[in-house]
């Protein structure tokens, strides 16, 4: 099989997607796969990564002397253009994995393009993709399931720039802080804050109006934060569970890529009754928003309580090697060869 692996991409998430491609790059088995690692430049610019796949890491993304590549919708006669020097090539395309974080490549816009040229891809679809990017859209797809969530308010960008004042009084007549700040739609808690007063969440607010036109702000929720692994397309199964133990205040950016001390822990000690209603939770959150292939729906188990409370579900959950996902599934027995063949094979079914 011809396999395109599209990685890095306009988001801020560029770096963990480059790290992401290196792990499923990596597990490939070259017997059965002839490899095209596709490298999406932050300005979006396209080639073949002609590098050595064990050495991208985040310093040493690649540079631009490779041979520049296109996919084109409407290329009859091979859907990969690879133009090296003098020489065009035309590839034929039997599958492509988007392994893209965040906006332009796990939002839909690139399944889009796929759908377009008519070539299979891994993951999720236009639909899912988009609305998992928009956490105020997966909110109002997750009310009806009885699945309970942090309680928000929602703002647009425009009125928050013209004056936070407001909001910050509607805000404080809702919800006690401290309260999350969260653009609608980005990845890896880019222009994500907590805000313990009127100041900071002011300041959170204009920071997270630069990141998207709608800005919710949530009440924060005291708890255990847990992930679990779906896989699957019609009949989509949940991996056990595993939590993240942050060093950080919250799991933000910093604390999940370049904090060392933050861990994530496989088999947590909880009641099996919350693991089972996680598990089905993730599956029918999954189902709520047309997913297919893969998803890491994360949720958190409230103190005090033990109630299951969903927090977001990422349609191309990250494979770094610190990575849940893949290691959800490892747990149960599926190394991460196995993993994407099988990740390959539903999108190909
Ligand atoms: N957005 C990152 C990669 C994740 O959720 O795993
Ligand atoms: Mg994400």
């Amino acid at each position: 099989l011809n396999v395109v692996v599209l990685f890095g991409g306009q988001s801020s998430e560029h770096e963990i997607s480059c790290l992401s491609a290196k792990t499923i790059m990596e597990a490939m088995d070259s017997k059965k796969y002839n490899l095209y690692p596709v490298y999406v430049a932050k300005d979006g610019q396209w080639s073949l990564y002609n590098g050595d796949v064990s050495k991208l890491d985040m310093d040493r993304i690649p540079n631009r002397t490779m041979p520049a590549a296109a996919l084109l919708p409407g290329a009859a006669d091979g859907k990969l253009i690879i133009f090296r020097e003098q020489e065009v090539i035309r590839l034929n395309v039997d599958v492509v994995i988007p392994v893209f974080h965040g906006l332009m490549g796990e939002d839909g816009t690139i399944q889009g393009l796929l759908e377009i040229a008519g070539i299979p891809y891994v993951g999720c679809g236009v639909l899912a993709s988009a609305v998992a990017m928009d956490k105020l859209t997966a909110k109002r797809l997750v009310e009806p399931l009885g699945i309970r969530q942090a309680r928000w308010l929602e703002f647009t960008a425009s009125q928050l720039l013209a004056g936070t004042g407001g909001a910050v009084e509607q805000v404080e007549k809702t919800f006690s802080y401290p309260v999350f700040i969260k653009p609608s739609r980005a990845g890896s808690s880019v222009g994500v804050s907590k805000a313990g007063d009127s100041i900071e969440l002011s300041r959170g607010l204009m920071e997270a109006a630069q990141h998207d036109r709608k800005v919710m702000v949530e009440e924060a929720i005291v708890g255990r934060e847990v992930e679990c692994a779906v896989l699957g397309n019609e009949n989509p199964k949940a991996s056990g569970i595993g939590e993240i133990l942050p060093a950080a205040d919250f799991y933000d950016y910093n604390a999940k890529y370049h904090n060392a001390d933050s861990k994530t822990v496989l088999h947590p000690d909880f009641p099996e009754e919350t693991v089972a209603r996680i598990q089905d939770c993730a599956v029918r959150i999954f189902r709520a928003i047309d997913g297919a292939g893969l998803a890491r729906v994360d949720f958190f188990v409230e103190d005090g309580t033990n109630e299951v409370v969903f927090n977001e579900i990422n349609t191309f959950p990250g494979f770094t090697s610190i990575s849940m996902y893949p290691m959800l599934w490892q747990a149960e027995g599926m190394p991460i060869s196995e993993l994407v063949d099988e990740l390959i094979r539903l999108s190909l079914s």
